[in-house]
């Protein structure tokens, strides 16, 4: 059983149902071997790469992106070390982007071989503006792209019968395709496919670029839910990029509206504004009590892993993993946590005030979370002054003493550690008595 709770669990007084939640996770998809690396100043190496796949495999990811081998030489080089070195876990599928286009198809299936299993990813372009400005192609044209290519990826998998294989297909720019026209091309490749409730198909419907709020992508999402010609034969996956903002919570809505899968990066690395946060989609989960099926309970050795591959700094307000976000600075917050902290029994329902997450379960530690500043109030200091040192102060004391430290604090300016507010408390009432 969870610690914690879906919020709210009541249905709106006047409303006879309940707002919809998630009730189970997803199938992840990370992307950061691709989506994520094509988009970094310098795209990891090999070494790097191995490193953050070790990372994914440890977190829990079973279908990992790792690379584009038509389009890069040390993609292909990379998915060659990891079939012929071993190093993909037995529970883990790899998965490979390729472009339409027979001949980098043909490179992309050769990277392959010999995987025990693998996802070959396909997308081509069917929005309006790819269509007519980019490509000049009709849309015949471009549903015949895409099902001659999936013939093809049919063809060469047939010929290696020792993989497990998978198809994924992306209509890009699926957002900005007419819902009608998405759902005959990916009725189109469910078809080419040979899809079957027992060999799905993927569907993969991106907003390579997010221009609407979350609402309507979800409306996209349940309507080819509902339209698809074999459902149950396709695996719904959902793709969204952030360039909004809303990334998180129109992959969350989405699921809501009936998809499968969600493909992303961790800590919202990707192109220009990035791909969805996977982490924070998935603590999401976490904090409403369903069982993510991702393990961040040492938070910190994943984003120092991610710092150090992708060589990007993660913010430190970023939700669940950021530097500052188990840190109170205002006393009123200070003092209720400290409240909260004195009657939360161990693995009680989480109930703390200003603390969505217990640190605990992020392999994160209490001592962050108070700290000291001009701002803060006398909970805050006698939290530290209990917890690092055993001195439990009066009210009076508390009161009196936290005048001492704001004093100091306006007067030197910053934040002031446990150790510096001991002193302080020493020399203020031990030395001098
Ligand atoms: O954002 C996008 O559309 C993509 C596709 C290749 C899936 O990354
Ligand atoms: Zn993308």
């Amino acid at each position: 059983a969870s610690k914690y709770t879906a919020f709210p669990p009541i249905a709106l007084s006047d409303r006879r149902w309940p707002s919809q939640t998630i009730t189970r996770a997803p199938i992840w998809m990370s992307s950061d071997l691709r989506d994520g690396n094509q988009a970094l100043f310098e795209p990891m190496n090999a070494e790097r790469k191995m490193r953050m796949f070790r990372t994914l495999c440890a977190v829990g990811f079973k279908e990992i992106e790792v690379g584009f081998p038509s389009a890069s030489q040390t993609d292909f080089d990379f998915v060659r070390t990891l079939i012929e070195g071993k190093h993909i876990p037995d529970d883990v599928t790899i998965e490979v982007l390729a472009p339409a286009r027979g001949e980098l198809i043909r490179r992309t299936v050769e990277s392959l071989k010999g995987a025990r299993r693998a996802i070959v990813h396909i997308y081509n372009a069917t929005s309006k503006p790819f269509r007519e400005v980019v490509f000049g192609l009709s849309k015949a044209e471009i549903v015949g792209m895409a099902v001659s290519s999936v013939k093809l990826v049919r063809e060469l998998c047939d010929a290696q019968p020792d993989t497990e294989w998978m198809l994924e297909y992306s209509p890009e720019h699926f957002t900005g395709t007419e819902l009608d026209y998405a759902l005959e091309i990916c009725d189109a490749v469910t078809e080419a496919w040979g899809a079957t409730p027992a060999r799905k198909v993927i569907l993969n419907l991106p907003t390579t670029v997010e221009m609407a709020t979350p609402n309507v992508y979800a409306d996209q999402i349940e309507w080819m839910h509902r339209h698809l010609a074999r459902r149950d034969s396709v695996i719904l996956s959902l793709h969204p990029h952030n360039d909004r903002g809303t990334a998180v919570a129109a992959a969350e809505m989405a699921l809501m509206a009936g998809a499968d899968r969600v493909e992303g990066c961790l800590f919202g690395n990707g192109e220009r504004t990035g791909n969805v946060d996977l982490v924070t989609l998935a603590l999401n989960l976490y904090t409403q009590g369903v069982d993510p099926k991702l393990d961040f309970s040492d938070i910190n050795s994943v984003a120092r892993t991610f710092e150090y591959c992708t060589q990007l700094p993660i913010h430190p307000r970023h939700p669940y993993v950021g530097d500052l976000v188990f840190t109170a600075f205002s006393g009123s917050h200070q003092d209720a946590i400290r409240k909260g902290f004195a009657v939360q029994q161990q693995d009680a329902t989480w109930d703390m005030p200003y603390l969505p997450i217990d640190p605990a379960d992020l392999g994160r530690s209490y001592d962050s979370v108070i700290r000291v500043n001009s701002q803060s109030g006398k909970g805050g200091v006698a939290y530290l002054l209990e917890t690092e040192y055993g001195i439990t102060m009066s009210r009076r004391l508390q009161v009196e003493f936290s005048g001492e430290v704001q004093r100091h604090t306006d007067t030197h300016g910053g934040e002031m550690e446990a150790a510096d507010i001991w002193n302080l408390f020493s020399a203020t009432y031990l030395e001098t008595t």
